[in-house]
């Protein structure tokens, strides 16, 4: 079956090739499905028949958001901490083991209902890819059945043990490490795509945080590292330096550090979120892309420190607060989203991609960042369904 989309007043296709300036930009255009699959992308008039047809009305066209960070198994919420911080209380990752007691406390069907209702709540705002970490269960059984359950649901899942030290461990944490990087690693690499490490101060320093990737990377887990949240550390320079798809969060930056994500294929992913539910200062994003990194941006979805599932949030965030163009935003939640995953079918609208399209209810893409907090998904198609 194919589906001829016409009557898009702008497309973003971020194929540089198909139409102007990076996003790819092309006006009055039409898009042809075909089952699961862009077939043909280009100007209205001259597109071909397709079986059924749908007009765009004039709208913006993008390729579905690609969420690369996100933590959706767990269970209960921290609206007390939060509250407890917007009071001006400081946020720290001890609050992490509030949810780690409630995931282990929730039964598989619990977990996996709500995973599947955060899924749902991002597909409903345009997002048609999501990474799904473990990190909330901090036992063998635990991070093993949480990666289970996510692998249900999104092929993009992360080993992270190393999320904080086990309550268990609270006085071994090398203990804990050994764990992380023997019996945990061995439950859970089946299930994992990707292996990750809080590295940070109060989680887990560069030594361990080295343990924690090369173990996984020998197991086939490619790493990705939450780097320089709260402050300055060895994460980034770490996360390059073992070749990771993305540094997450690259909040407190060095000169160095920006000259290292520049001078490599690791992805800068900035989570606006965090910064916004935490009252902290926003990660630079102006000096990484003028530094020439590539910069993505996720939603970083998890109760405590952002409990937002929208791009489009972190797209008018980053925008308003990180210097960021609403081109190069967009861009960052779609393109550099993929290549955080190290993706090539998805964020991008281009013929043979995966079918995963956002209409919006506006006549440009800009208007993400310039209406914000305004609803604007019209539909969205994931691998040539109609889903919302
Ligand atoms: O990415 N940094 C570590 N993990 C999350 C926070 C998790 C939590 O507070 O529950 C983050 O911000
Ligand atoms: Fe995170």
């Amino acid at each position: 079956m194919s589906l001829l989309i016409t009557g898009i007043g702008s497309l973003v296709t971020n194929d540089p090739g198909l139409g102007e300036g990076p996003l790819g930009l092309l006006r009055d255009a039409a898009v042809v499905v075909d089952g699961d699959r862009v077939a043909w992308v280009g100007a209205a008039p001259a597109a071909p028949a397709a079986d059924e047809s749908f007009d765009a009305a004039g709208r913006a066209l993008l390729p579905g958001f690609v969420d690369s960070h996100a933590h959706l198994v767990f269970a209960g919420d921290r609206t007390a901490e939060f509250n407890a911080r917007m009071s001006g209380q400081a946020y720290s990752a001890g609050g992490i083991r509030t949810t780690v007691a409630a995931t282990r406390a929730a039964t598989d069907a619990e977990l996996d209902a709500n995973l599947a209702r955060f899924v749902a709540e991002a597909l409903r705002q345009g997002t048609t890819t999501i990474e799904c970490k473990s990190g909330y269960g901090l036992t063998v059984a635990d991070e093993a059945r949480a990666l289970r359950i996510a692998s249900a649901h999104t092929p993009e899942t992360t080993y992270l043990g190393a999320h904080v030290v086990a309550p268990e461990f609270a006085d071994d944490p090398a203990g804990y490490v050994d764990l992380v990087t023997g019996e945990m690693l061995d439950a859970c690499a089946p299930h994992a795509r990707w292996v990750d490490v809080f590295c940070e101060r109060g989680a887990f320093d560069g030594d361990q945080a080295r343990a924690v990737l090369t173990a996984g990377a020998k197991r086939g887990l490619v790493p990705r590292v939450h780097a320089n949240q709260l402050g300055h550390g060895p994460g980034v320079q770490l996360a390059v330096e073992l070749g990771a798809a993305s540094a997450d969060h690259c909040t407190h930056l060095t000169d160095e550090d920006v000259a290292a994500l520049a001078g490599s294929d690791t992805v800068a992913t900035l989570l606006p979120g965090a910064e916004f539910s935490t009252r902290a200062a926003y990660p630079d994003a102006r000096r990484l892309i003028d530094a020439g990194a590539a910069v993505a941006l996720s939603t970083d979805c998890n109760p405590g420190s952002s409990f937002t599932s929208s791009m489009a949030f972190c797209i008018a965030v980053a925008v308003r607060e990180m210097g960021m163009t609403p081109d190069e935003a967009v861009h960052a939640a779609t393109a550099v989203g993929a290549r955080a995953l190290r993706r090539t079918d998805v964020g991008v609208v281009t013929p043979g991609a995966r079918a995963d399209l956002l209409l919006l209810d506006a006549p440009s893409h800009v208007h993400l960042a310039y209406r914000p907090g305004v609803p604007l998904t019209a539909a969205v198609w994931r691998a040539g369904v109609r889903a919302v």
